[in-house]
């Protein structure tokens, strides 16, 4: 009998779709010309003090395993670290997992904490890796959605409707990707008691919160009795622009960390040690080239913004993250079609909003962590097509 070696495919795999930015982007390659809004990834290069330290990290031959939980003084940096812009303190010795990226720590936290059939609650448009991760760890994905009408923030009244006896997770993303999404103070409190009287586990990705052009940032690990019931997922990739180097970092409960660690160390075995050495250098000293950064991402957003509003495309004002959100409605066509027609006519690139689930159609993510002058160029571009189709 011959080997049909797609039938060896585990069926919860098989269900899972492939990325719709991966199948865009594949198009894009095959382009010359093209100015990119599409990919979610900071311009700028590591500042070059930390690249500096991952050098020198292998010029002292720092070159083995680390602890599974990864090193200790990074551990301990990421303690002063969160306690001082969060307000949340966790033990580096038993709270703190340093992980392969926050992909990492979120698939291992999904799996360490999922039983099949468990249902994970999460808002939506949402990153693209949240249903299959949670899928990918037998768990139920539900989606709640959100409106541009409400500045893509999510409501406890919203996520209330979503409980079921079955709920066990909600997932939170504050600055939200794709749509540049805050959470005020309030509602994550009333959100906090919701999932105090439900009895959930919060997953808070912090990816953006450095990234958060006005107002306070609060993490719902840091409101009263939360930090037991939440596990606090960040990174360096967004912040310090250290996507290459593939580190991130989970903090909670210790009997949870202690299960991520489990996985982690059957799987992964520890993050690179030369990423985290650079990864000390960014969380000591790398302050100010955030700051600076998000200056530049502020200007580029206020640009940005003004010019999908005048072309006909209202576009909400996000007020984190690097992504624009505009919606594509007025022109009558899909996000999708809206896409690959401006890829084709005037190479620009920007990801179809259906791509972060069904409410994220209708809308086109567009990052401005690109140079002001190309995103300049690509809004003329833009508007000239939405031209053509009026
Ligand atoms: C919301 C969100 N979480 C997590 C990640 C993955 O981050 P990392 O590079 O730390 O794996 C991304 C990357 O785009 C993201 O947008």
């Amino acid at each position: 009998m011959e080997f049909d070696p797609s039938q060896s495919i585990a069926r919860h795999v098989r269900a899972i779709p492939r990325s719709g930015i991966r199948d865009f982007f594949d198009i894009v390659q095959g382009m010359k010309d093209v100015i990119s809004l599409g990919v979610g990834e900071p311009d700028f290069v590591t500042p070059w003090h930390i690249r500096e330290a991952a050098i020198y990290a292998l010029e002292r031959g720092k070159t083995t395993y680390t602890s599974n939980l990864g090193l200790l003084k990074l551990r301990e940096a990421i303690t002063a670290s969160v306690a001082g812009h969060f307000q949340v303190s966790y033990d580096p010795r038993n709270e703190i997992l340093i992980a392969v990226g926050v992909s990492e720590a979120m698939d291992i936290a999904f799996r360490a904490i999922l039983n099949p059939g468990d249902e994970v609650i999460y808002h939506e448009p949402c990153y693209v890796s949240y249903a299959p991760g949670i899928a990918l760890a037998h768990g139920v994905p539900v989606a709640v959605a959100c409106r541009a009408e409400d500045g893509f923030s999510v409501t406890a009244e919203a996520i209330e409707r979503a409980v079921t006896p079955r709920s066990k997770v909600l997932v939170l993303n504050f600055p939200t990707n794709p749509t540049g999404g805050t959470m005020e103070r309030g509602e994550l409190e009333k959100i906090a008691a919701l999932a105090r009287r439900h009895n959930l586990l919060v997953m808070t990705d912090e990816i953006y919160s450095e990234l958060t052009f006005e107002g306070e940032h609060t993490s719902i690990a840091a409101l009263p009795g939360m930090k037991a019931r939440t596990i606090f997922l960040h990174g360096f990739s967004k912040a310090y622009a250290m996507t290459g180097f593939r580190i991130g970092y989970a903090c909670g409960p210790a009997e949870i960390v202690e299960a991520m660690m489990r996985i982690h160390q059957y799987s992964m075995l520890c993050a690179s040690i030369i990423s985290q050495e650079a990864a000390l250098e960014a969380i000591q000293h790398g302050e100010p080239d955030t700051v600076e950064m998000r200056e530049q991402y502020r200007l580029r957003r206020n640009f940005i913004v003004g010019a999908f509003n005048d072309m006909g495309l209202p576009c909400h004002r996000p007020r984190g993250s690097f992504y624009a959100f505009p919606s594509v409605r007025p022109t009558g066509l899909s996000s999708k079609e809206f896409a690959v027609r401006l890829l084709e006519r005037e190479k620009v690139a920007c990801v179809p909003g259906g791509a972060f689930g069904p409410s994220g159609e209708g809308y086109l993510r567009c990052c401005f962590a690109t140079a002001l002058d190309q995103i300049e160029i690509a809004c003329e571009r833009i508007a000239r097509f939405v031209k053509t189709i009026h």
